[in-house]
Order: structure tokens, then sequence, then C-alpha cells
């Protein structure tokens, strides 16, 4: 990526861990090749640089001690929030603490992810739908780690022409034809909706085929597809991928699958559209890893489209716009 992305991305939200991965009180994250330590309570968390001031030590192998992280080495406390150094237990009583802390990051939790920025985010952290609210189920899958990029998976998420041939086992036989579509757009978030009819959902989850599909996305990465059946239930999953290495090549796919009170009062379990949502990406794995150029090239020229690539064309030339915008605020 060139050094105005790159620079935007650290100025933009991303998920880093999910609040389920917590493990006393710790876990790890990484953001554009930057470490990080995430620990906290699950309500409250702080997100801070990954090493130990005093001789580096990673800290996500530390452990929360009344709310503050504490080193696994020499066991200094860093307090929440702040990342203050707090406690140095090899002093005597009355010697001065070195005046130090952990560089933090701007934490927010959403969706049952933690989601932080490098430097100020100039973007607002991303939502679901609004017709996602509190009747609805959420989860937050386990995250996977790919070697692609991050506008590429973003790609995949909404290319529709790709499930007959890489879906067949989890989709059955998807109609090859991609019908036009049109897209909506509202600042940095693009929309629009398609059908789609398959047999090998699972019964669960969607006892009739004609699927109305309802696609969001909020530049630069937060994808969601809603499904609803025709019998009124809803279905989302949604995809949020970051960039784990400075380079943008490797990558960290959060996602998320939620059903709306109607498909689980028809029996649609939250565990089962988990299940179901992680085998549909296991099948997209492989591809999004063996593509060249490893991300989307912004070049429009240097690649081939027909008209089912309208969304991915859009995207590319949104994201450009988004890039534009961002070196004009930073003037
Ligand atoms: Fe962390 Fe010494 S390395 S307390
Ligand atoms: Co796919």
């Amino acid at each position: 990526m060139d050094a105005v992305e790159y620079e935007m991305l650290r100025h933009t939200w991303f998920p880093v861990a999910r609040v389920a991965d917590l493990k006393n009180g710790v876990t790890s994250g990484s953001i554009l090749g930057e470490e990080l330590v995430v620990y906290g309570d699950g309500a409250s968390v702080t997100v801070a640089e990954g090493f130990c001031p005093h001789r580096g030590v990673a800290l996500r192998l530390g452990q929360v001690s009344d709310g503050a992280l504490q080193c696994p080495y020499h066991g200094w406390l860093f307090e929440a929030g702040s990342g203050r150094c707090t406690r140095v237990p090899s002093l005597p009583p009355g010697r001065d603490r070195p005046h130090t802390a952990l560089r933090t990051y701007p934490a927010e939790i959403a969706y049952g992810l933690v989601w932080s920025c490098l430097a100020a985010p100039f973007l607002p952290l991303p939502r679901l739908p609004g017709y996602v609210d509190e009747s609805w189920q959420i989860g937050a899958g386990e995250p996977y780690t790919l070697n692609c990029g991050m506008r590429q998976l973003t790609e995949n998420f909404r290319d529709r022409a790709h499930f007959p041939f890489v879906h067949g086992d989890t989709m059955g036989d998807v109609a090859q034809v991609v019908e036009p579509y049109r897209i909506a757009r509202d600042g940095w978030r693009l929309g629009w909706t398609s059908s789609m009819g398959s047999e090998k959902m699972p019964e669960d989850l969607a006892e009739e085929f004609d699927h109305h599909l309802d696609y969001r996305l909020t530049l630069p990465m937060f994808a969601s597809i809603c499904v609803s059946s025709p019998s009124g239930g809803r279905r989302l999953v949604a995809q949020v991928t970051a960039p784990v290495s400075a380079d943008g090549l490797r990558v960290r796919q959060f996602w998320l699958a939620g059903t709306d009170a109607v498909s689980a009062e028809q029996g649609a379990e939250l565990a089962d559209v988990l299940g179901y949502e992680r085998q549909v990406f296991e099948e997209d794995h492989p591809i999004v890893e063996n593509q060249r150029p490893i991300e989307a090239p912004m070049d429009l020229h240097s690649q081939v489209h027909t008209a089912a690539d309208r969304f991915s064309i859009t995207y590319r030339r949104v994201y450009a716009e988004l890039l534009e915008s961002y070196k004009a605020g930073r003037r």
C-alpha cells in the first residue's frame, strides 16, 4: 500500500480482538504491524503497546490484577485506561518508581469486538444497519488470519458471481447469472439488494428458496449481508477485515453472525448460523489467499471486469475518493 493509504488506515477503527478471547483479562491484537495488548474486565478495556517498557516482554503473557495489567516477568503493574505504571514490586518501600506508562490507543467495545486505532480516528466507528436492534442476537465468530489484502477480502465477501463455483457445498445450486443491480450510495456507505435461491442451506436456517439479500458496506471495510427468508425471519453475517502487517498483505478477518427475533422464534440457533458461515468462509480462503496481486489493484485498467463486478468497481472508486478525502482533510 502507498504511504497515504497506510497513514489513512492508522487513523481508522479496526477490531483487534474478541471480548470473549480475554484470558485472565488479557489478549493481544495487531494493526499494521503494531503489536498490541488488550486488557480489562470485558465491560471496559484498554488497548496498549504490546511489550513491557522494562525488558520488552510480551504483555499478552500477563494477567489482570485489580484491574491493572501485570507484566509476567517482574510484576510491574500498568493501570487501566492510562497505561501508567503504578507498582514496581522489586523497589524497597519509599523508593521512587520510574515514571513510565504504556502507550495506549483509543478503545471501544462493539458487537463483542474490541476496536482500536493507531491514531485519532478520522471516521466514526462503523455500525451494523439500523434494523439490527437489541432484539437481535449477535455473536462474533472466531477470527481468521489470512495472507490477503484487506480490500481483496472485502471484495470477495461482496462478490455474488463466485457463489455457484466456490460455495456449492454450502449454498447448493445457486444461479450463475447475476442479474443487473444498482448500488445506492450514502456518504461512505454503499448498499444494494439481490435475491438468491438455494437448496442446501440447513433446514433450521431456511426452509424455503428465494431469499432476499441486503448488502451493506461502510468504507473502508465493514460489510454485512442480511438474508430475509420468505417466512419473515432475518439472518445477518458481517465481515470486518483488519490489516495486521505493515504492508497490509496479511489480515485478520473478524466476523459476526446474527438472528432476529422472528428467525429465533422459528428455531434458528445463533450457533448454527455461526457454524454455517464458518463453512462458507472456509470455502473462500483458498481463493483469496491465491490471488495476484495480493491486494486488489486500484488501477481499474489492470484487470478485466463484467457487469457482475459493478460492486468491486464502485468500491475501488469510492475507496480512491476516501483516500483523496483523507488527504484533503490532512492539509
Ligand atoms: Fe516487564 Fe520487567 S519486563 S516488568
Ligand atoms: Co465467498
